[in-house]
């Protein structure tokens, strides 16, 4: 599996989410995927889920060092000693010495990014994560956090599949070299049953679902994590990987209406 190298880690292009997956069921499903090969866990505090994704770990038997797991502090937890707080909580919930990602799950109205920044920074130099970053920051935050406080983020992580639009903010990180990891790259789901990518897939004997997956995978510098706990749908995802998408396909692709935002809180600045 290919690797997108930021920040002095090679993250897998393509990993497991896992929101909306707790307990007993989130075990199975991530303790699935590693067994046929993933190697890219995507967690967070909220999701309530990291103990789950711990357990499977370490029945895994899969080694640390090939193994990449990103976690997230959520918005109320911004403050530097929050953030410490939060950060102790989730490595033991995980079951982890270290994370490979630590992100800033979603921008607060109220936060103080230079502030978030250096706590972040410290975890880093103290080796409790290999690397920071961000999530649902937008172009203007993006810009705050490279530009003016110059942190070393490893990526930005956003909502992105072929149902939205997200060229401003991938044009930046492109500039930038800053990965994009496209969330609900299925659109939720959704992307599983639209006519245009079903009648794709029948030229290729794939389904609608790996072609939206192949189209974000064919962009440089995007990874994607698709959630799945069905063994045989992540097995589906991960062969997406073979898919070979032509011209053809992506005109139909970039064709389809892309206005499309399924995640969009009230409590985080705006988008645009
Ligand atoms: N940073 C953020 O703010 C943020 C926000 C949202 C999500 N995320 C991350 O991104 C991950 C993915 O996003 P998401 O879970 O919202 O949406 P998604 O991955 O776009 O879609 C997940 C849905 O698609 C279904 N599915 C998976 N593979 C399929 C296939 N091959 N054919 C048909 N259906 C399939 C799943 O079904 P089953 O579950 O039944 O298998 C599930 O209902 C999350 O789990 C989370 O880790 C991050």
């Amino acid at each position: 599996m290919e690797h997108l190298q930021t920040q002095g880690i090679g993250l897998p292009q393509f990993g497991l989410g896992t929101f909306r997956m707790q307990g007993e069921v989130c075990r199975a499903a991530v303790e699935s995927a590693l067994g046929l090969g993933y190697r890219h866990i995507d967690t967070a505090e909220m999701y309530g889920n990291e103990d789950a994704v711990g357990a499977a770990i370490a029945a895994s038997g899969v080694a640390r060092k090939d193994l990449h797991v990103t976690t997230k502090v959520w918005h109320e937890n911004l403050a530097p000693d929050a953030i410490r707080r939060a950060f102790e909580a989730s490595l033991k919930k995980l079951k982890l010495d270290h994370v490979d990602l630590y992100l800033v799950h979603w921008p607060s109205r109220n936060m103080n990014l230079p502030a978030i920044f250096e706590t972040l920074l410290k975890l880093k130099q103290e080796g409790r994560t290999r690397a920071i970053g961000v999530a649902n920051f937008n172009l203007a935050l993006l810009k705050t956090a490279v530009e003016e406080i110059k942190a070393p983020i490893a990526c930005n992580q956003i909502e992105y599949h072929v149902m939205l639009d997200q060229t401003k903010v991938a044009r930046y990180l492109a500039a930038k070299s800053i990965p994009l990891v496209a969330y609900a790259p299925l659109a939720q789901g959704r992307a599983a049953s639209d006519e245009t990518l079903i009648s794709i897939g029948r030229k290729h004997r794939a389904s609608a679902a790996q072609v939206a997956l192949k189209w974000l995978l064919d962009q440089d510098g995007v990874a994607a994590i698709p959630k799945a706990s069905r063994a045989e749908s992540q097995r589906a995802n991960l062969d997406a990987l073979k898919l070979k998408l032509d011209d053809e396909d992506r005109k139909a692709i970039a064709a389809l209406p892309k206005d499309k935002r399924f995640v969009n809180p009230g409590f985080a600045p705006a988008w645009d």
